[in-house]
């Protein structure tokens, strides 16, 4: 399958790596509105396949749609990052003319593409390309949960010793410091609850660095990360492309589920060939659903700006 990655900065070039180091697709296109910029990052990753042994044809375009024709995946990660302190919220004016534009641009030239969304803010981006679209729902989806999650995965490790492949926790709600919900309850140590090998401080300590995740790198970086974030996007790519049916937390657009219509937010679907094809909407407690409910609010305003640009 042919495979878009919009946007050769950090986060994209990192994706893009990924999938071209698994061999996601037949034919990978990097695009980005910098002059040479998408070019020279396809070539110097080209490059690698002689010493990292993959067979994937890497192309980049500066803002060539017609090379990004018949895709069967679109990875959207344009948009200007978040600075030091800055909240993701913070970045909508700018990006949502940016991903509105990319978004149309694909669709003339792969009107049958799945698109994956990582730019921010994450869920009122996955919301904009909706409703700009007009896109089947399934065909839509925000990588947020994925990376949440496995930056979950990540700070459980640390506290327990672990793996954090042998972890099971997701993330779901908003993509947002305070509008993610690290579900702790529900998370396993290869079946065994976390919750009865951590003190209830740990636990507490686990959520709050989970949820800053990506604003402690941010700090730390002087712009945002991109290793996970990229994966994260590669991850959907795979489960798509191979049709693994993974279970895995994305933002996508609900109907009822969890209490919520009208908004895009982190839940568990299926990803495979189609897209997301199926939300798994299991009863949250009510401690749980109450947070979900006050993350729909929060996304709900941030969408509610969008009526103003
Ligand atoms: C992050 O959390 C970029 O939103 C992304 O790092």
């Amino acid at each position: 399958m042919k495979v878009t990655v919009v946007g050769a900065g950090a986060v994209g070039a990192t994706c893009a790596d990924n999938i071209a180091r698994k061999e996601l697709a037949t034919e990978l296109v990097i695009l980005d509105i910098k002059e040479g910029l998408a070019e020279g990052k396809a070539q110097d990753m080209m490059q690698t396949a002689a010493l990292l042994g993959f067979d994937t044809k890497i192309i980049g375009s500066t803002n060539d749609y017609s090379k990004t024709a018949g895709s069967g995946v679109v990875v959207i990660t344009s948009g200007i990052p978040r600075k030091p302190g800055m909240t993701r919220e913070e970045l909508i004016g700018t990006n949502a003319g940016i991903v509105k534009g990319v978004a149309e641009n694909i669709l003339k030239h792969s009107p049958d593409a799945i698109l994956i969304v990582i730019s921010n803010p994450m869920d009122t981006m996955t919301y904009l390309t909706l409703k700009a679209t007009g896109l089947p729902k399934n065909r839509i989806i925000g990588m947020g949960g994925a990376l949440d999650s496995a930056r979950f995965r990540y700070q459980l490790s640390q506290h327990l010793g672990a793996s954090p492949t042998d972890l099971n926790a997701i993330v779901v709600g908003g993509h947002g410091d305070t509008t993610m919900i690290p579900l702790i309850r529900l998370a396993t140590w290869n079946s065994v609850l976390v919750s009865a090998l951590l003190s209830a401080e740990q636990q507490k300590q686990i959520v709050a660095d989970t949820m800053v995740g990506g604003a402690t790198l941010t700090k730390l970086i002087g712009t945002s990360a991109w290793y996970a974030p990229g994966a994260a996007g590669a991850s959907l790519v795979e489960s798509i492309v191979r049709d693994e049916k993974k279970l895995i937390s994305c933002c996508v657009s609900l109907d009822g589920e969890y209490g919520q219509k009208d908004i895009c937010l982190g839940v568990p679907v299926i990803i495979g060939k189609n897209g997301w094809e199926k939300i798994i909407d299991f009863d949250l407690s009510s401690e749980e659903q109450s947070l979900f409910s006050k993350s729909a609010d929060a996304v709900r305003n941030m969408n509610e700006v969008l009526k103003t640009l």
